[in-house]
């Protein structure tokens, strides 16, 4: 596979996007785990904290682009551009966003993607593509596919594979391809971006070629229990779950996809057909008996240890009040939830996949 150097994004951050892990069945949805317990330790240890080294480095796109808003010391995208997206886009978030490619793809059975398009697929869009993992990936297994990745912010790595490029794009505007152009449109954990995902997934449906398929994979984020380790008087509940659902109200956005059922409404609204549904669980830490369960629980806890900062702290702000006491000790007992093998904690997330038909009506987007 031959690398480019692409020219005008971010950083070289990314390392080996080739690390990929064993294949793991995906456990049934209806599953109920099976934890660890009546083990000496109750502490839980993430994957090796020194799993990750990285060097960054800047190219220069036009200049405000990276122009960043700052919230104690984490860079932001700005909010003087068309949309704010509510998580960091520096070192310490990205390396979270690849933990979680490395565990989606282990909880599928090592597969990048559910829906059973052709091996000969040529154009492919990734949306909101984040440190770009995903795209690189897929370019890599398929050299022959054209791979776009877009995002608000340009924080991909400067060498790609050659047949993959990524552009500075805000999905909830307007969108620039013509009609019939992709042949897969694959949309991956925007939760809390979009405030209406009828509109993203009918600028989906108008850019995919028919017969072409969708994608869409997205997380509930609050964390539960199916034996009640998960107390109303634990971080999870008192911090974690209580921000997010407060967060959700105040900004008019979902982090409860699967709860309020917005990729099935929106695809079949959009006018996809031949849809498929996919839930998995996946486990908060390493409680599991399951081995392999066990792994995707420790990396998903490992995104949790590495940035839980991230994930909270514009959501703190805007729900407590700026810079609102607290925080630190918030943060700090939810750390110990999570290092703790007694709270059998775990997330949902959810696969819809489906098609254009090969005979569309006509778009029902309002965009074109
Ligand atoms: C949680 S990350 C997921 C990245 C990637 N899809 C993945 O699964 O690895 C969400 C990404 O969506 C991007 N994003 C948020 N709002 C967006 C918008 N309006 N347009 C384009 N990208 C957006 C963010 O900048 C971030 O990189």
């Amino acid at each position: 596979m031959a690398y480019k150097p692409f020219k005008g994004q971010g950083g070289s951050r990314m390392q080996n996007p080739h690390d990929q892990a064993a294949i793991i069945a995906a456990p049934d949805p209806e599953y109920r785990f099976t934890s660890q317990d009546g083990e000496e330790s109750e502490v839980d240890s993430a994957l090796g904290d020194d799993a990750f080294s990285d060097s960054s480095s800047h190219n220069s796109v036009t200049p405000s682009i990276l122009e960043y808003r700052t919230i104690q010391g984490r860079t932001f995208h700005s909010e003087r551009h068309s949309s704010f997206y509510l998580f960091p886009n520096d070192e310490q978030q990205l390396r979270s966003v690849d933990i979680t490619h490395h565990y989606l793809r282990m909880l599928i059975g090592d597969k990048l993607f559910l829906a059973p398009i052709s091996d000969n697929v040529q154009r492919v869009l990734d949306v909101g593509t984040g440190s770009g993992i995903w795209a690189i990936v897929f370019a890599e297994e398929y050299p022959q596919a054209e791979v776009t990745g877009t995002d608000l912010s340009p924080m991909q790595p400067l060498w790609v594979p050659a047949n993959v490029k990524f552009e500075m794009d805000d999905c909830t505007q307007p969108w620039i391809w013509p009609e019939h152009h992709f042949d897969f449109v694959h949309i991956r954990f925007l939760f809390g971006a979009i405030a209406d995902w009828d509109e993203l997934l009918q600028q989906a449906y108008r850019v995919t070629k028919p017969g072409g398929w969708v994608q869409s994979c997205e997380a509930d984020v609050e964390i539960r229990s199916d034996d009640g380790t998960v107390t109303p008087d634990s971080s999870y509940e008192q911090f974690w779950n209580s921000l997010y659902r407060n967060a959700g109200q105040r900004l008019g956005v979902s982090f409860q996809p699967i709860q309020d059922d917005v990729q099935k409404k929106a695809i079949e609204g959009a006018g996809f057909v031949n849809v498929h549904i996919r839930d998995f669980k996946f486990p908060i830490g390493g409680w599991p008996a399951d081995e392999n369960l066990a792994e995707i629980g420790k990396y998903a806890q490992l995104t949790l240890l590495n940035d839980a900062e991230g994930y909270t702290i514009f959501l703190w702000n805007t729900v407590m009040g700026e810079n609102a006491p607290g925080y630190q000790e918030a943060l700090f007992r939810m750390r110990q939830d999570l290092r703790n093998k007694r709270i059998h904690g775990y997330m949902r997330c959810r696969y819809v996949y489906a098609q254009k038909p090969e005979t569309p009506s006509a778009s029902t987007s309002t965009w074109s």
